[in-house]
């Protein structure tokens, strides 16, 4: 069953209408068993079964704002593009595209900042973050390392959505602040020039789970714990055996073979849960109580979460291999988005009086 939630000052008043949904991924890392678990197969799921308009984009613009490593970004963009293709999302179902390509999102975010108050971007969780980080140490200015690019985020993040009349906004917990954000700026600019935007809402999905890492603590690719779910570039080493090396590795405690084990109170008993059927776990279950040995516990998830994966792999390596054919998938995104994305613009430029003086032939 499933969980999901709009926050409750978020009544979207679209419920009747068909849903557009609409969801960004920084392209500032190689795509690991917790994005996949946690953003990759709901949104892909989540598209199948419905008959839903949706935007997928790789928000590079967003990925340049904490991240200054070309190659990363680069490398990033064409692993997160082939991942999702691989894992079954349709790009002739879904406008999936580079926010890059789409020019006109940066000019409207241009617009969206005069109508955005500079306090409401005072108040965003990150920036507030990053100046508390400063402040508690001495003789360091409160802005330090502050970029104009991290202060204005939510206004590109609002441009993105606002530019689709996003309906739906699928989400973490921790971007929800940035839809209230997009709801804002949409609601200045529709009451003081026309009602141009539609207000979207997040959506939080309560049953996601959240993957716990190699060495106990959340998966994060902050904390270099992950599993990759492909495997790093790296032609020595299969993908397969890259994932079963990285499994054989999560911490345990030291309890031995024969040792009835407590499942609640493991890393591969959790990440197991997200693999397998409600039979699956009950049996594992048992046989944690049994007394099965950390070894075996660790193979079984492999072999769980390597019999999802492994169909996906050729396609995966058959993209990586082909860029060429990943460009043409992000330029066909790219046109799609941008049948939109001209008209939403000139909307908004002459709502604000920006318009040619006289038509010339
Ligand atoms: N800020 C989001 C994140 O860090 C990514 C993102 C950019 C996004 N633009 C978006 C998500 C628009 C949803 C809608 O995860």
């Amino acid at each position: 069953m499933s969980n999901k939630s709009t926050p409750d000052n978020q009544n979207s008043d679209t419920s009747t209408e068909a849903k557009r949904i609409l969801t960004g991924i920084k392209p500032t890392g190689i795509p690991h068993l917790g994005n996949y678990v946690g953003a990759i197969r709901p949104a892909i799921e989540s598209i199948q079964n419905s008959d839903h308009e949706a935007f997928f984009f790789l928000a590079d613009y967003h990925g340049i704002i904490g991240c200054y490593d070309p190659a990363i970004i680069h490398e990033s963009t064409r692993a997160i593009a082939a991942t999702w293709i691989a894992c079954g999302l349709d790009p002739e179902r879904v406008t999936f595209y580079r926010q890059s390509d789409v020019p006109e999102i940066p000019e409207l975010a241009w617009i969206l900042n005069c109508s955005c108050a500079k306090g409401l971007m005072n108040r965003a969780h990150a920036y507030k973050a990053a100046v508390d980080i400063n402040t508690e140490k001495a003789d360091v200015d409160p802005d330090q390392g502050v970029t104009m690019g991290l202060f204005g985020y939510p206004v590109l993040m609002a441009a993105d959505i606002l530019m689709f009349n996003a309906t739906h906004v699928p989400v973490g917990r921790d971007q929800v602040q940035h839809i209230e954000m997009a709801r804002d700026i949409a609601g200045t600019f529709n009451h003081r020039y026309k009602s141009l935007f539609t207000l979207p809402s997040a959506v939080v999905d309560n049953d996601i789970p959240l993957l716990t890492g190699l060495d106990g603590r959340k998966m994060s690719k902050s904390y270099s714990n992950t599993i990759p779910l492909f495997g790093e570039p790296n032609p020595q080493v299969s993908p397969e055996k890259q994932m079963h090396k990285a499994i054989m590795k999560i911490v345990t405690n030291s309890q031995l073979p024969d040792e009835p084990k407590d499942p609640d109170d493991s890393a591969i008993f959790e990440i197991y849960k997200a693999f397998a059927t409600a039979e699956e776990i009950a049996d594992m279950r048992a046989r944690y109580a049994a007394g099965i040995g950390w070894g075996d516990a660790k193979q079984a998830l492999f072999d769980k979460i390597n019999d999802e994966v492994a169909p996906f792999r050729a396609r995966y390596e058959e993209l990586m291999a082909n860029p060429k054919e990943l460009e043409e998938i992000l330029q066909m995104g790219a046109d799609k988005a941008r049948r939109h994305s001209r008209k939403q613009l000139d909307k908004a430029r002459r709502a604000i009086g920006i318009r040619p003086l006289a038509k010339l032939k």
